[in-house]
C-alpha cells in the first residue's frame, strides 16, 4: 500500500500555539491526593509533591495545567483551600461523591506548577457561586497587595502575585450533570458579569467561556450562539470538550474518530464566526479544547470505589496500543487546526484518564498514550504546514455505545498526518499514523521549497497486539527508532508499519 504527502514551505495553517500541549489536574479520584501530592511517599519533596510525577510531567512539557476542575470546580469554595492547613474544612464533593480534605489548594497548586514547569490555567466556580467569588479569586492570585485578599495571599507565603494569565469561566455549564447547571442565557449573563469584574481586577488576563461539553449535546450550536451573544466582547476563547471510546470494539471505526474531532472543531468555529458576522465584529473568538482524551475503559467501575472517601479511585483508564494511535491522531488534528485552536488540555494528567499513573506505595509509570503526547509536545512546535494527502481509503462503522446507531465512516484515508516546520530547530517533522491494521504503508513525503539535509530520526510506536497495555512492571508500548528512511532531493521515502504511530524528523537548510 502506498501513500503520498505534499507540503510546501509557504502553504501554512498557522503558527502553532504551544499551549495546545497543555494538561489538566482536577480534584477527582487520585489525581491530586496520591497523584501529584502525597506527603510520606518516598519520592515526596519538602512540599509533599511526588518528584517522580513532576519528572514525568516535565517530560510531557505541558505549557499550562488547568485546575481545579472539571465538574469539581462547580461546587468548590476556593477559600477552603488556602491558609493554615489545620484550619481548612473537609467538605463533600458532590460532583464525584468524594470527601475533599482541602489539604491541597490554590497556593500549593501554584508552587507545584513552578516545580513541574507548567503555568496555571484556573477555573472559577460559576455553578454554586458567581461573579463576586470569581473576582475575589483573581484578586487573591493576581493583585500585588494592599487589599484584604492580596495581603492574605502574601501572609500565606506568596509575596509576589501569581500572574495567572488564563481563566475559565466555569466548567461544562451546558450539562445537566453540572452542579449549578444553567441555561445558555442564565450562564451567558453570569459569565458576562464575572468576566467584567475579573478583567477590571486584572486587565491582562484572558478568559475562556464555556462552549459545548461534547459534540452530541442537544444544545450544540444554540448554546454557543446565545452564550457568545452575551460575552463576545469580553472573552478570548470558547471552550469545548470531547472524549472518545471504543466501546463496541470496532477498531477501524474507532480510529476514524480523529475525523470526528476535526469536524467538531469546524462546526464550533462556524458557530463563533456566525456570531461575529451577526455582531459585525472584527474580533475572532479562538478555541480552547480544554478537555480531550480517550475515556471509556473505566466506565461503570465507579461502583467499586467507596463513596465519600478521600482520593476514591475513579476514571482510572488503562490505555491500549490502539488508544495511543487515536491520541496521536487527535494531537495531529489540533495541529491541523492551529489557526483556531490556541489552547488544548489533555484530560487529564495524572491517574484520572491520564498518561501518568502512580502506585500508592510504588512508582509512577507511563501509559501507552504518554509517548505520542511527549514526542508531539517536544517536536511539534513551530508552524503547521498544509498537507495534501493521497492515500488509499477504507469504509468502517462506529458505534458510540451498544444502544446507539452505527455511524458510517466512509472514505477514511489509511494515512492520517500533520506536518510541522520548526524554524527554531531547522526541522520539518511529519507525524503520521498508518490506520491499516494488517499492511505496512510505503510513504513518500514531498517537501516543496525546502532544502532537506538529512533524516534525523524515525520514531515509531506499534505492537502486534492492539490491546497491549503498559503497567508499573512493564512498558510494552513505547517508541522505537526505525532505520530505512531515505531522502532523495526533496523527497523522503519510508515505510510505516501496520497500525503504527510515527514521527519523522528531517533537518533542513535555513
Ligand atoms: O475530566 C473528567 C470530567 O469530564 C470533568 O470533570 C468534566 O468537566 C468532564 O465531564
Amino acid at each position: 500500500m502506498k501513500s503520498r504527502v505534499i507540503v510546501n514551505r509557504n502553504y501554512l495553517v498557522d503558527k502553532i500555539d504551544n499551549r495546545i500541549y497543555s494538561g489538566f489536574v482536577e480534584h477527582l479520584g487520585r489525581a491530586v491526593y496520591e497523584g501529584i501530592y502525597q506527603p510520606g511517599h518516598p519520592s515526596a519533596d519538602e512540599d509533599g509533591f511526588r518528584r517522580d510525577v513532576i519528572e514525568l510531567i516535565r517530560e510531557l512539557d505541558m505549557p499550562l495545567t488547568r485546575y481545579p476542575g472539571g465538574n469539581f470546580v462547580s461546587g468548590y469554595n476556593w477559600e477552603d483551600g488556602v491558609g493554615p492547613r489545620e484550619q481548612r474544612p473537609a467538605r463533600l464533593d458532590l460532583a464525584w461523591k468524594a470527601l475533599e480534605p482541602n489539604l491541597f489548594g490554590t497556593d500549593e497548586f501554584m508552587k507545584w506548577c513552578r516545580k513541574a514547569n507548567t503555568a496555571p490555567m484556573m477555573a472559577v466556580n460559576l455553578g454554586t457561586r458567581g461573579a463576586a467569588e470569581a473576582q475575589q479569586l483573581v484578586e487573591y492570585c493576581n493583585f500585588p497587595g494592599g487589599t484584604a485578599l492580596s495581603d492574605q495571599r502574601r501572609r500565606n507565603g506568596a509575596e509576589q502575585p501569581y500572574g495567572v494569565k488564563v481563566w475559565c469561566l466555569g466548567n461544562e455549564m451546558d450539562g445537566p450533570w453540572q452542579t449549578g447547571h444553567r441555561t445558555a442565557d442564565e450562564y451567558g449573563r453570569t459569565a458576562l458579569e464575572a468576566a467584567k469584574m475579573m478583567k477590571w481586577t486584572d486587565p491582562s488576563i484572558e478568559l475562556v467561556v464555556c462552549g459545548s461539553s461534547h459534540a452530541g449535546m442537544p444544545t450544540l450550536g444554540e448554546w454557543e450562539s446565545k452564550v457568545l451573544d452575551h460575552t463576545y466582547d469580553l472573552v478570548d476563547y470558547l471552550s469545548i470538550h470531547h472524549y472518545f471510546g471504543n466501546r463496541c470494539d470496532t477498531t477501524p471505526g474507532y480510529l476514524a474518530q480523529a475525523e470526528s474531532m476535526s469536524d467538531f472543531i469546524d462546526r464550533i468555529v462556524a458557530c463563533c464566526d456566525f456570531v461575529r458576522t451577526r455582531r459585525k465584529s472584527q474580533k475572532r473568538i479562538m478555541l480552547s479544547f480544554d478537555e480531550w482524551n480517550v475515556w471509556f475503559h473505566s466506565n461503570g467501575k465507579e461502583v467499586e470505589s467507596p463513596e465519600w472517601s478521600v482520593a476514591r479511585p475513579l476514571l482510572e483508564d488503562v490505555y491500549t496500543m490502539e488508544d495511543a494511535l487515536l491520541v496521536g491522531m487527535l494531537l495531529m488534528t489540533l495541529i491541523n487546526h492551529a489557526d483556531r485552536v490556541k489552547i488544548a488540555c489533555l484530560a487529564q494528567s495524572v491517574n484520572v484518564i491520564a498518561p501518568i499513573m502512580t502506585e500508592k506505595n510504588g512508582k509512577a509509570w507511563r501509559q501507552t498514550t504518554f509517548h505520542p503526547f511527549a514526542l508531539t509536545s517536544r517536536y511539534g512546535r513551530g508552524t503547521a504546514l498544509r498537507t495534501v494527502v493521497d492515500s488509499p481509503c477504507y469504509d468502517a462503522e462506529y458505534r458510540h455505545d451498544t444502544a446507539s446507531l452505527p455511524v458510517n465512516c466512509r472514505e477514511i484515508p489509511y494515512l492520517y498526518c500533520a506536518c510541522v516546520h520548526n524554524t527554531g530547530r531547522d526541522e520539518v517533522v511529519l507525524f503520521a499514523v498508518n490506520r491499516n491494521l494488517s499492511e505496512a504503508m510505503e510513504l513518500e513525503l514531498k517537501l516543496e521549497d525546502f532544502d532537506p539535509v538529512s533524516v534525523l530520526e524515525h520514531e515509531s510506536i506499534s505492537h502486534p497486539d492492539l490491546k497491549a497495555v503498559n503497567s508499573a512492571a512493564e512498558e510494552k508500548v513505547r517508541p522505537v527508532k526505525l532505520a530505512g528512511a531515505t531522502l532523495e532531493k526533496n523527497t523522503l521515502k519510508t515505510v510505516l508499519p501496520a497500525a503504527s504511530w510515527n514521527m519523522i524528523r528531517i533537518s533542513i537548510e535555513k
